[in-house]
């Protein structure tokens, strides 16, 4: 089965069932600065999943890029990938269980083929926050499932959500495949277990509570369910193929590696599957507006590209600029599913280029530090770890490659004490991106709702003052202050930052009201709104409109009259990337 088979077979199937078909999210989540990419299907619907409207319906369908970099390291084994795309259905307060476990059962089984004994489904064990969920158990035994490939799982494996510290969450219904060409491992194994007997591959969350700051779970507004089924997956069980890599999202890909590397995949499936998720990764995070930077989602972009440099070096793809060609199938292939690919084309292999080369002349630059540390190493024949550290951490050296070329040299590397080193400064890492997940998921207080109308003005008065070619590059809001990237190839002058600042005040004063009003893209565009217009046709957007200053599709939500911001400052303009400003500013009173 083809991906773009599956992608289709989902969604038809869901609108059968008279759900729109939504389209995929950028992979950087809109005014969520708690976390750095889209995670999960179910997240860019967060706002809808509490109770506001959504203007395609109660009854919602897509694929959705998603990105989850916990594990970068890991990346190179069976399992795991840094994007993949997730299948999901919604019912935003419209259908239950009832007929989400029937219809998930009805798409197994009549379009995708397999049959009850090949299935396994988890339910909730219950605790004291939610009953055991026996009626999900029964919904499953009547569309045919055997008693024994039911089981009954306690909340670390049965609950889901909320993907932050807060949020929507509930216990949900976990659907595995059976490999029956193997054996359970033993008789604990179980769903969730990783021998390869059971493979998840679709996930039923049974969305009705809501967990606050203090861990306490409150009864939703509305009963909702989240579905997600991981497509890789899914089509590695329809193929029946050992690993997603072989499926045919890499056929491509992989195929350019061999034919860059002259190597063949078996000889090195690790270096292979790094360059193949990493490049494929890199490549819808730029198309997205990411570019390599020293922190936040552009740090993570940067590493990507550098893990993938490194593994192309050792497959022997030594000289820069091949990156592009890998990137270049990524868009040919996946441009149907994801048109942005396509539109941001020459962003996307100029970016990756410039990337990596700037890579290789870190690296060139490492050599030369390495000779130095050689030289000054005395008579000893180990170098030290904290000066192997050093060449990792500002030149990317990897530690093989430092061990490789000192051995070259008849020296040793202290190895313990790099791995020490290198552990602590992974934990920080960590620690630092588990943070950005624990704030909780989109924040729609007074003082973010109030930053996200002044984004709008701001976008207004660049496009007005200096010029009505600049685009939003990027958007992130905190309760503090509002961050917007627009492309523009100089600095603003003090002069245009105060008539700008002027502009939105003017604004904030004439106390425009904000009116929110739902209509087809193409009345949008009628209306000269401003924003994405890549959706389907016909599909339904919300547009906010402030008098004559602002016109702008945007899931909202925004505050009812400008004079609510009070007053706009700018705080500083930043450099972001060539082309890329970005402008720092927040609302309130200012004397
Ligand atoms: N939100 C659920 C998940 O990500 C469906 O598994």
């Amino acid at each position: 089965m083809e991906a773009q088979e599956l992608r289709d077979a989902y969604v038809n199937f869901f609108k059968s069932k008279g759900h729109a078909h939504i389209k995929s999210a950028s992979l950087i989540p809109e005014n969520d600065p708690t976390v750095l990419f889209t995670t999960a299907g179910m997240h860019p619907l967060v706002p809808y999943l509490l109770g506001e409207k959504h203007p395609a319906g109660t009854r919602l369908t897509d694929y959705q890029k998603c990105v989850r970099t916990g594990d970068i390291e890991d990346v190179g084994d069976a399992s795991h990938l840094t994007f993949f795309e997730m299948l999901g259905n919604w019912s935003l307060g419209d259908y239950f269980k009832k007929e989400s476990i029937a219809w998930s059962f009805e798409l197994l089984r009549d379009v995708l083929h397999l049959t009850p004994d090949q299935l396994a489904v988890t339910a909730f064990a219950g605790d004291e926050d939610a009953p055991k969920d026996e009626e999900t158990a029964q919904l499953w035994e009547a569309q045919g499932i055997a008693k024994d490939h039911i089981f009954f799982l306690p909340k670390e494996d049965n609950w889901w959500g909320p993907a932050g510290q807060t949020g929507p969450c509930g216990p949900d219904t976990e659907i595995f495949f059976i490999d029956k060409t193997k054996k359970p491992c033993g008789p604990e194994c179980r769903p969730g277990c990783h021998c390869g007997y059971y493979t998840e591959i679709w996930n039923n969350v049974f969305m009705q509570y809501f967990k606050d700051k203090d861990g306490k779970f409150t009864p939703l507004k509305q009963k909702n369910v989240d579905t997600g089924m991981g497509l890789e997956r899914a089509l590695r069980v329809l193929c029946g193929t050992e690993t997603v890599y072989e499926t045919p999202l890499f056929t491509g890909i992989i195929g350019k590696i061999e034919e860059l590397s002259g190597k063949k995949y078996a000889d090195d499936m690790k270096a292979f599957r790094v360059v193949a998720d990493h490049l494929r990764a890199s490549t819808f995070l730029i198309a997205d507006g990411v570019v390599p930077t020293k922190m936040g989602a552009g740090y993570i972009l940067r590493r990507l590209i550098r893990r993938a440099s490194r593994y192309m070096s050792s497959l022997g793809i030594e000289e820069s600029g091949h990156m592009k060609d890998v990137a270049q199938v990524v868009i040919d292939e996946y441009s149907g599913a994801y048109p942005e690919l396509k539109q941001n084309e020459q962003t996307i292999l100029t970016t990756i280029t410039e990337e990596e080369e700037k890579f290789h002349k870190n690296l060139r630059k490492g050599m030369r530090r390495f000779e130095e540390m050689i030289a000054n190493n005395g008579d000893a024949k180990v170098l030290p770890g904290d000066k192997v550290f050093q060449l990792f951490d500002t030149f990317g050296f990897p530690i093989e490659l430092t061990k490789e070329l000192a051995e070259e040299r008849g020296f040793q590397v202290d190895v313990d004490d790099f791995n020490g080193r290198f552990k602590q400064h992974q934990e920080t890492s960590r620690m630092d991106t588990n943070q950005t997940f624990k704030g909780g998921l989109a924040d729609h207080s007074e003082e973010t709702t109030k930053l996200h109308t002044a984004t709008h003005l701001l976008n207004a008065a660049l496009r007005t003052l200096i010029d009505p070619d600049i685009r939003q590059k990027g958007s992130n809001i905190t309760p503090e202050r509002l961050r917007f990237d627009f492309n523009i190839d100089r600095k603003l002058t003090p002069e245009e930052l105060a008539s700008i600042e002027k502009y939105v005040n003017d604004a904030i004063k004439a106390d425009i009201p904000v009116v929110c009003e739902e209509m087809t893209l193409e009345e949008a565009r009628a209306r000269n709104a401003i924003g994405v217009f890549d959706s389907k046709y016909g599909e339904k957007v919300k547009v906010y409109t402030m008098g004559d200053v602002s016109c702008e599709i945007c899931g909202g939500p925004h505050v009812q009259h400008t004079g609510e911001l009070q007053g706009f400052k700018i705080q500083k303009q930043e450099n972001v990337a060539a082309g890329v400003k970005r402008i720092k500013a927040v609302v309130g009173k200012f004397d």
